[in-house]
């Protein structure tokens, strides 16, 4: 298998990104959020680049189907519903509802991927599930990082690494520099994954908002093993939560 990994959206635009199998990444916290919401029960999130957008969408769903969520500057957006914490998209309040999503990174990623072949929504939280998926798809894949403000964030490069090195222990692997590079971050932080997020520039920002409790949750390998995937406007979960894996991770 192949892997290319981008680490910021602002090299790649939809027509780039049209027809492959791409993976996208916002571990902090738009791809960890959308794994919750939809394993909480929600019917389907609806990714819009800005709030102009979202709130245009809004007015095309039925009042008691839909809700608004996402944030700027970490934070909740004036009128909306929800925030960008994972922690409040809980089944009473998602359960059966379309959440219209707008972050400041993430949901602008996935975006970008809407005429991609594929379209997979990764963080740690999901990890094995994608891995399983990646490899029984095979062939060519992209990993989109997110990252912050159109440059690199050490969060979700060394997610795109977990990715590429647990594929690598399943079978052949060929990836590039930046896929190179991705698996060293992932190799050196491993064990502290947590500790990683605490000293990223997100997580010392969403720190000093008051959301520390989101990093322990974003950090949570495998506690949420869903396999959302983009499908024309909306990501759904398409494929099956998947049987839990033999566990691959390296211990050398
Ligand atoms: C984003 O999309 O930029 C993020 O998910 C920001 C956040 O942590 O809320």
């Amino acid at each position: 298998m192949k892997f290319e990994v981008f680490f910021s959206p602002a090299a790649v635009d939809e027509l780039g990104m049209r027809g492959r199998n791409v993976v996208i990444i916002d571990v902090l916290r738009a791809t960890t959020t959308i794994c919750t919401a939809l394993r909480n029960g929600a019917r389907e999130i609806i990714p819009a680049p800005d709030i102009e957008n979202a709130t245009k969408i809004l007015a095309n769903l039925s009042s008691d189907a839909r809700l608004l969520g996402g944030e700027r500057q970490g934070k909740k957006i004036d009128g909306f519903d929800l925030g960008n914490s994972p922690a409040e998209y809980l089944p009473e309040k998602v359960s059966g509802k379309s959440i219209i999503f707008t972050t400041t990174n993430g949901a602008g990623a996935i975006y970008k991927c809407r005429y991609a072949a594929t379209a997979l929504v990764a963080s740690f939280v999901n990890m094995s599930a994608i891995v399983q998926t990646v490899v029984e798809i095979g062939g060519t894949w992209t990993i989109l990082c997110s990252g912050r403000q159109g440059a690199f964030s050490v969060e979700d490069a060394t997610c795109a690494g977990m990715i590429i090195s647990e594929v690598q222990a399943l079978t052949d692997v060929d990836t590039e520099d930046a896929g190179l590079t991705a698996v060293i971050l992932y190799k050196s932080f491993k064990r502290s994954i947590l500790a990683m997020m605490k000293k990223s520039m997100h997580g010392k920002y969403l720190i000093s908002i008051g959301f520390e409790g989101d990093l322990a949750l974003c950090s949570d390998v495998d506690s949420v093993p869903v396999v959302p995937v983009v499908s024309g406007v909306s990501v759904k979960l398409k494929y099956p939560v998947p049987d839990p894996p033999p566990k691959t991770v390296q211990t050398t």
